[in-house]
């Protein structure tokens, strides 16, 4: 089974699939998982500051022994670690914390605090090698227009939550000239049951052979989005990998886009975010 890449906007080749660590313990679980996923063949982590498990991601990789340019390895920043300077120091112990040279995607977690200066600083560090793309992830105020129209070095990807009930096709409209690819969180709506039982992805899973998890991130590889579901189950981790081997067609594709309802799984608004994600303060 071939996967894709994606060709982002500085030219960076970026797997498309990868596996998600939100919520997985720092320790045993996370490597398990992210070894489990590296010995399938998948080549993409998606972690945070804020997960508190990129030790066990990096210590992951090296343990893996597969040469670490072979491996795609996303982080993002707190906004408690935003600020011109500040932001530098937070690249050098997350590189210590991942135990590697270079991030390969590093993303602006929240849209609260001193963004510019910590867009500014990721920018240097693009510059002097620490940082391979860069990018944000929950911008999806007007906050966003502000860091595109100042940002020397675009961002390459906006990660925020996306599925089939919530599909960003405004947003990826607002993003599209800049080059910027969507990253769609909770691709799977968290593992809700409703989305995952939907009747239309039960009738197309008996056709394809396939189970209805795996026509919900066909159909994110055929959108065009980048997707990291998350488990911790070694045979979900498998199933999930395996979509590269059949395509939904362009009708199908279409009675997918009419599910677009408009629900998402977090619903917060802008002030009630800052006031919970704003306070908190992940430990080193
Ligand atoms: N930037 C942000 O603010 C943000 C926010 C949320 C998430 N994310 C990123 O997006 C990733 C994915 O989001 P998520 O983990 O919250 O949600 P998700 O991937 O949509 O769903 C994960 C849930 O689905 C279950 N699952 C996975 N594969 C399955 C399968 N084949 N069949 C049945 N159930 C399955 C998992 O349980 P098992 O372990 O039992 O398989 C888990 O409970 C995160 O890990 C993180 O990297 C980013």
């Amino acid at each position: 089974m071939v996967q894709t890449f994606i060709t982002l906007n500085d030219g960076n080749k970026i797997p498309q699939f990868g596996l998600g660590v939100y919520q997985v313990p720092e320790g045993e679980a996370t490597i398990n998982a992210v070894k489990t996923a590296l010995g399938m063949g998948i080549r993409h982590i998606d972690t945070a500051h804020a997960y508190q498990n990129e030790r066990s991601v990096g210590k992951a990789v090296k343990e893996s022994g597969i040469p670490r340019e072979e491996i795609w390895i996303t982080t993002k920043l707190w906004p408690s670690e935003y600020g011109e300077g500040k932001t530098s120091d937070a690249i050098d112990k997350m590189l210590k914390r991942l135990d590697t040279n270079y991030i390969d995607l590093l993303l602006l977690h929240q849209q609260f605090g001193d963004y510019i200066g910590a867009y500014k600083d990721m920018e240097h560090a693009v510059k002097d090698g620490r940082i391979k793309s860069i990018g944000l992830s929950n911008f999806e105020s007007e906050r966003l227009e502000e860091v595109l129209n100042m940002a020397e070095i675009p961002p390459s990807v906006l990660q925020v939550e996306c599925h089939p009930y919530y599909q960003q096709n405004e947003l990826k409209k607002r993003v599209e000239k800049y080059g910027t690819v969507i990253e769609s969180w909770y691709p799977i709506g968290h593992g809700d049951k409703n989305l995952i039982n939907e009747p239309l992805f039960t009738k197309l899973a008996q056709k394809y052979g396939k189970t209805n998890v795996q026509i919900i991130l066909r159909w994110h590889i055929q959108k065009g989005t980048i997707v990291f579901p998350r488990s911790t189950n070694p045979v979900h981790i498998k199933e999930n990998f395996e979509i590269f081997d059949f395509e939904l067609t362009e009708d199908e594709m279409n009675e997918i886009r009419k599910l677009d309802s408009g629900k998402r799984f977090f619903n917060m608004t802008l002030e009630q975010q800052e006031q919970m994600l704003g306070s908190w303060k992940p430990e080193d």
